[in-house]
């Protein structure tokens, strides 16, 4: 019972999830806790592992190809949750059907890659949007206000990292050249965001990187302006790092606990003041602020989500690509 058109009007927006894998489960448990979503069907490479996801989460419909999924009508939108290097294809295919798109970061392999779907999409005037959670989170917002309002002077300097150490085998996704695996298009891919959130995108872009099977797994960044600003960032497979940002302006700085990509909290230091601490209520590990507005956008009849617009979506994915024609990292196929 599709109604007229994608859009959700005032009932709750249809989700459609593509892909049975870790994250996908999270998104959908996370959208269990938002009022006006819910969960219609599932699409995955294979039948068997569609119907196991819909069985374990109460979803109704189960389907073994993307493209049925991509044109299921009673789909308002499409969450593809593939490896990375799978995202151009089901993004491209829901797109075609007129289907909107919230995609999972890195937004696709390379900028070659996000650039076919942007413009398909902005072609086609479908919604497209990357699930760059950290841009949608309240207190990510709430800073990125402050510093707009002048509350740290001009931005010099962006620090963050981001790295895990956990055992992988060598058939993990992370570990996989064909799955684009490695830490930068990963993990590297927040500090990125969020550096280019403040300062946009650098004039140049220095790297470094331990490569190991194919992948980086131990990558630093120096991203620089042409204002003198710059960006120290890194990320790893194989180092815990503290995971913390700042923000480091003319007039104070910003300080973010571990977990700067999801966080609830930061502390505002300014020049000759005492450090006030800002936190916003409501969780903040969660998915529920980029799905809210990937509805709110649906309902207003957008194409384009302002928070995480498709232009800052491409301008990290030129970033990417620059910091890996600086370590010599290309993906087979590339
Ligand atoms: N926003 C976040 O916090 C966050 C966190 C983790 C991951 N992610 C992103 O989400 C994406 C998926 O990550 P994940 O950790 O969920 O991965 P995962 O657990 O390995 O699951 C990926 C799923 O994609 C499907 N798939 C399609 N083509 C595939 C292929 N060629 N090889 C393997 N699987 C394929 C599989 O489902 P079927 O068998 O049903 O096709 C698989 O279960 C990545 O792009 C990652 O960067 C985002």
């Amino acid at each position: 019972m599709a109604d007229e058109g994608k859009g959700p009007g005032e009932r709750p927006v249809r989700w459609g999830i593509l892909a049975t894998g870790g994250i996908a489960g999270k998104f959908v448990e996370d959208l269990a806790e938002l009022p006006d979503a819910e969960v219609v069907a599932v699409g995955s490479r294979s039948l068997a592992s569609a119907e196991g996801f819909a069985q374990r989460y109460g979803i109704p419909r189960a389907h073994g190809d993307w493209a049925s999924l991509a044109g299921d009508p009673d789909v308002d939108v499409v969450y593809v949750a593939t490896p990375h290097s799978a995202h151009q294809e089901p993004v491209r295919l829901c797109l075609e059907a007129g289907t909107p798109v919230l995609c999972e970061k890195p937004f696709t392999l390379n900028a070659a890659q996000a650039e076919e779907l942007v413009g398909l999409a902005r072609e086609r005037r479908v919604f497209l949007m990357e699930a760059m959670w950290t841009y949608c989170n309240p207190v990510v917002r709430r800073m990125a206000e402050l510093v707009a309002d002048g509350a740290i002077g001009e931005v010099l300097a962006v620090h963050a990292d981001f790295g895990i150490e956990a055992p992988m085998d060598a058939t993990h996704r992370l570990r996989d050249p064909l799955l684009g695996g490695g830490a930068l298009l990963d993990l590297g891919v927040y500090p990125v965001a969020f550096a280019q959130l403040l300062l946009g995108e650098p004039d140049e872009v220095r790297a470094w990187a331990r490569l190991s099977g194919g992948v980086d797994e131990n990558t630093g960044l120096l991203l620089g302006y042409a204002s003198g600003a710059v960006a120290a960032l890194t990320c790893s497979l194989v180092a815990d790092t503290a995971r913390t940002a700042v923000v480091t302006g003319s007039l104070g700085r910003i300080e973010f606990p571990r977990g700067f990509f999801h966080p609830e909290r930061f502390v505002l230091h300014r020049a000759g003041a005492e450090p006030e601490e800002f936190s916003v209520p409501g969780p903040s590990n969660s998915f529920i602020h980029e799905a809210s507005e990937v509805g709110r956008a649906l309902r207003a009849g957008e194409t384009e989500s302002p928070l995480v617009p498709l232009d800052g979506t491409l301008a990290v994915m030129r970033t990417l690509d620059a910091a890996r024609r600086e370590i010599g990292l290309r993906y087979p196929g590339e």
